[in-house]
């Protein structure tokens, strides 16, 4: 498996990986009807695909931002300013390849950009994902805080924030 930079090439098998992962998985917890636009932030400052044998198997991004709780949790528990954050987003790994430390490899690349940026990762992750919450756990990252996200319906979403190691 090689993780490479994503290209405009890639956005179309991106689309669907993410749609297998939304079905099986419920991540993300609603998919949007531009599933591109989710993958594909205006202001990310890196996207990164996971390959094997020339299919994507994996996807992470790397945002500046998230909804604003997040950096402001983050922030409170590293001290620095909350624009010292990079948060890591949009993982998945297909159901096939997974087990196999594509996630883990996905979630390093992206922590390693933020780091040489003079970046401290972070992310949020809804409180049912177990098992992302194991690769981050097993691969350092430490829980800073819970946020309750609100969707414009009014529906709430509990989330731990988690931290990259230094
Ligand atoms: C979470 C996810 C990205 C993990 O991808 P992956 O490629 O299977 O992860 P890795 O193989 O790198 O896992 C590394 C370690 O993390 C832990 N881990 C990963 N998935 C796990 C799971 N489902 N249950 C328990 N531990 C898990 C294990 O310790 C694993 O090491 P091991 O396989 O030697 O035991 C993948 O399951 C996925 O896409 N899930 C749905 C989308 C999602 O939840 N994304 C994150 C949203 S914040």
């Amino acid at each position: 498996v090689r993780i490479r930079r994503r290209r405009e090439a890639d956005l179309a098998e991106c689309v669907r990986l993410a749609e297998v992962v939304h079905a099986q998985d419920n991540y993300p917890l609603r998919l949007p009807g531009n599933i591109r636009a989710f993958l594909v932030s205006g202001d990310a400052m890196a996207a990164w695909v996971a390959e094997e044998d020339g299919e994507v198997v994996g996807h992470v991004a790397l945002h500046p931002r998230s909804h604003s709780e997040v950096v402001h949790v983050a922030s409170e528990a590293t001290g620095l300013p909350e624009d010292h954050h990079a948060v890591i987003a949009r993982l998945l790994v297909a159901p096939r390849a997974r087990r196999q430390g594509v996630g883990r490899g996905l979630l390093d690349v992206a922590a390693a950009e933020a780091r040489a940026r003079g970046l401290r990762p972070v992310l949020d992750v809804v409180t049912a994902y177990h098992g992302a919450m194991r690769l981050y756990e097993q691969s350092g990252w430490t829980r800073a805080g819970q946020i309750t996200f609100r969707f414009p319906d009014g529906e709430t979403v509990e989330e731990f924030v988690y931290l990259g190691p230094t």
